[in-house]
């Protein structure tokens, strides 16, 4: 039988994923091109004690059908967050729970987007992002972040020209790069934007991921009634639970609960109870000082040895915090040569092309240094050098 797919089917990326999934799976190869939290670091003891408890004491709530707009002590627990940590002043009403950050992207390009529109996208901009935007066949306008961070002429001539209905960034630990914006980068973006038509989506998936104590005020704090800000409790408590949330103006908030309403009713109640049960009985600070600093000692670790290998070309960005760092290659080495062939050595990179929607990247990796250990990230290494070294200068 031939299945007539819709049109919005062929827009969408082949994706690298599969692949990925398949490569990370294999115990002989030492994968750098995942992008999972360490699975060590989740607490799983708490929660469990968490479930017990809310299942114990509110179990028939936690398993009926419940409101779209999410938990609601859970969302002043997000908005207490926002106030403390960003000075942010967060209503629980502006915010909504979704199942996890990746749904943002999802709904927020089907409340904005007619095909053919256009979007603004980083370059290198979170694969993620594109796939899902990728289904309703938006035209995607790119802005350069490498080397650092977005730049004030093409990002003002892009938002001129095209008038994008948003443009898209996470100025934080940037997935793929690891690039983190400025403080001047921040107003910029937000002055730039500042009465013009176009909303700006931020993507916070790694704040609380950052290295160092320094204040990083959101793009929203500058620009509140036209940003729409997402964030998750994946990269800190647990991606399996799948709960994120939007923070976003009311008139957008009305949108969104639309559709969210239509694709799913709600998020899983039992998982917003149980994380709101987790937040109010752990230390959280305590526990992400011990992710942090794992992440931080695996990322200087990595930064180290690639510097070492640097001698020949090959370069790499300096993250403050996340999750990911990106290395450049020298140019007589593509990156998906360098895959193939890392794979040959039982090392796994992700080449930059996927993270690109302007044909760019094929002189670029993207490096997880989250989901390992030194050990690995030592073998690892020496496993790249070794794939390295097949390429000959030229
Ligand atoms: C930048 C960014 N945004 C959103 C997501 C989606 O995360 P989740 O749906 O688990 O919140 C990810 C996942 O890696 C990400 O890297």
């Amino acid at each position: 039988m031939e299945i007539h797919y819709s049109r919005r089917m062929s827009a969408c990326p082949p994706s690298f994923l599969g692949e990925l999934f398949r490569v990370s799976s294999d115990p002989r190869i030492i994968s750098f091109a995942g992008g999972l939290p360490d699975a060590s670091l989740i607490d799983v003891e708490g929660i469990r004690n968490a479930a017990c408890e809310v299942l114990q004491e509110h179990g028939r709530e936690a398993l009926q059908y419940s409101t779209t707009d999410g938990y609601l002590p859970l969302r002043e627990w997000i908005a207490a967050r926002y106030r403390s940590r960003l000075g942010i002043d967060a209503s629980p009403e502006a915010i909504q729970i979704v199942n996890g950050s990746q749904q943002c992207l999802d709904l927020v390009a089907k409340i904005l987007l007619n095909p053919g529109d256009p979007v603004g996208i980083e370059s290198p901009g979170y694969l993620g992002a594109i796939e899902a935007f990728s289904l309703y066949e938006p035209s995607f306008q790119s802005f350069p972040v490498i080397p650092s961070g977005p730049d004030r002429d093409s990002l003002g001539l892009l938002i001129r020209r095209f008038r994008p209905p948003f443009i898209y960034g996470i100025p934080n630990s940037q997935n793929p790069s690891g690039i983190t914006w400025t403080g001047d980068q921040r107003r910029m973006v937000a002055g730039l934007l500042d009465g013009s038509c176009t909303l700006f989506y931020e993507d916070d998936a790694f704040g609380e991921l950052f290295f160092d104590q320094k204040p990083r005020p959101p793009v929203s704090r500058f620009l509140p009634h036209q940003t729409l800000m997402s964030g998750s409790f994946s990269k800190i408590i647990s991606p399996g639970l799948r709960t994120g949330w939007i923070f976003a103006p009311q008139k957008v908030l009305e949108a969104f609960n639309i559709v969210k309403q239509a694709a799913d009713l709600h998020s899983n109640l039992l998982a917003q109870m149980v994380l709101h049960r987790y937040l109010t009985t752990v230390d959280l600070d305590r526990n992400l000082a011990v992710i942090v600093s794992r992440y931080e000692s695996n990322c200087r670790l990595m930064c180290d040895l690639l510097d070492d290998l640097g001698r020949d070309g090959l370069t790499h960005t300096t993250p403050e915090g996340g999750m990911f760092m990106m290395a450049f290659l020298p140019e007589w080495v593509p990156s998906m040569e360098l895959y193939k062939k890392g794979l040959d050595y039982g090392v796994a990179v992700l080449p930059g092309v996927p993270f690109h929607t302007d044909g760019r990247g094929s002189c670029s990796v993207r490096l997880n240094f989250s989901n390992t250990d030194e050990g690995r990230i030592q073998e690892g290494m020496t496993r790249l050098k070794k794939a390295l070294l097949t390429f000959s200068t030229r």
